[in-house]
């Protein structure tokens, strides 16, 4: 203030008028900045409308997820408005817009590819609605936990991947021709599934990916891809598919083709699901890393945790069981 009026030569009373607004101008922005830049919050009401906005519901897996947040939702004082976007990130986003509209008080949603979704998270947060993202995360670049949205609860997906190979490498003595059947082109799932795994198993000169194609984490799409890529590689002895589903696919595939899955090729997968856990006492599939769908109890925990004012870290993380034939026959009641 003092030097304020040295420079100006303002009288005190002008001068001080003066830096009041000036600290008023940056303090607004400052605040406006703030405001912005915080995550809104969940309000103190029951029941609390929340949307939870599923990826599609052609597999266990899925089913297994949308049934966790139905049967949690009285428990949490939760009424749900519920959507199934068909296997289309397009249709995801309008059932998101269509939330925002209808102003629910939290949104919660798998999104069903990194980068298509990351508006939508934008937009509630503009429209002052929190956002808790489930099993998928978004690209990291583009919006991030903590500061876009509440958090991601999630399983770590290369690790999976990680863990898939290091058994694969153990149940071929580490030579082995593999085909890879992703899941759904762009989501973080197939993304980091299949980076843990290939890193691996580039550090192992015995073992070869000959190709790597989507089934979109679908049994029958996994089918498909793999009756046509054994047409062209006919001697491969190893599948890493991301899912469950499409090692169920393959192994169709792999008996149509007149070869004993688990013998002639051995199979290694991510899910649990009870299909797979079945194959593997079956014998066909050879393991499954656990990918827990079970995310309706964290979501509510969080989300009452987060209205508390406690802190929520960016990354809730799920760790997950692994399942071979040395403890399937212990490990049936986690099948779903
Ligand atoms: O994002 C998790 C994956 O998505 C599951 O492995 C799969 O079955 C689902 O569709």
């Amino acid at each position: 203030m003092l030097s304020l009026t040295k420079k100006t030569g303002l009288r005190p009373i002008a001068a001080s008028f003066i830096a009041l607004a000036a600290l008023t101008f940056s303090a607004g922005f400052g605040i406006a900045h703030a405001a912005d830049d915080a995550l809104p919050k969940i309000p103190n009401k029951k029941p609390l409308r929340v949307g939870f906005a599923q990826t599609e519901s052609n597999n266990p897996w899925r089913l297994a997820e949308t049934r966790s947040f139905k049967e949690i939702a009285s428990k949490c004082g939760w009424q749900m408005v519920m959507t199934d976007a068909n296997s289309s990130a397009a249709k995801q986003v309008a059932d998101i817009q269509s939330m925002i509209a209808q102003h629910v008080d939290l949104l919660v949603f798998p999104p069903r590819e990194e980068k298509p979704l990351v508006p939508v998270i934008m937009q509630a947060k503009k429209a002052g609605i929190p956002v808790i993202l489930v099993d998928r995360n978004v690209d990291q670049s583009m919006a991030k936990a903590g500061k876009d949205y509440i958090t991601f609860i999630g399983s770590d997906f290369i690790d999976q991947g990680q863990r898939a190979a290091d058994w694969l490498i153990k149940a071929t003595n580490g030579k082995a021709t593999i085909i890879e059947l992703e899941g759904s082109t762009g989501a973080s799932a197939a993304n980091d599934r299949k980076k843990g795994f290939d890193e691996v198993i580039a550090k192992n000169p015995g073992m070869k990916i000959v190709a790597s194609q989507s089934g979109d984490f679908a049994r029958d799409k996994g089918r498909q891809v793999m009756e046509t890529l054994l047409q062209a590689h006919p001697d491969v002895t190893a599948v890493y598919a991301h899912n469950d589903e499409m090692a169920l696919g393959a192994i169709a595939a792999i008996k149509a083709a007149g070869k004993q899955p688990g013998k002639d090729i051995q199979i290694v997968t991510i899910d649990g699901t009870k299909g797979g856990l079945e194959a593997i006492k079956a014998g066909e599939l050879g393991a499954s890393v656990q990918s827990s769908p079970f995310f309706g109890p964290l979501a509510c925990d969080v989300a009452q945790k987060y209205a508390k004012g406690e802190t929520i870290p960016p990354w809730v993380k799920v760790s997950d069981r692994f399942y071979d034939k040395s403890n399937v026959d212990a490990s049936m009641q986690y099948g779903y």
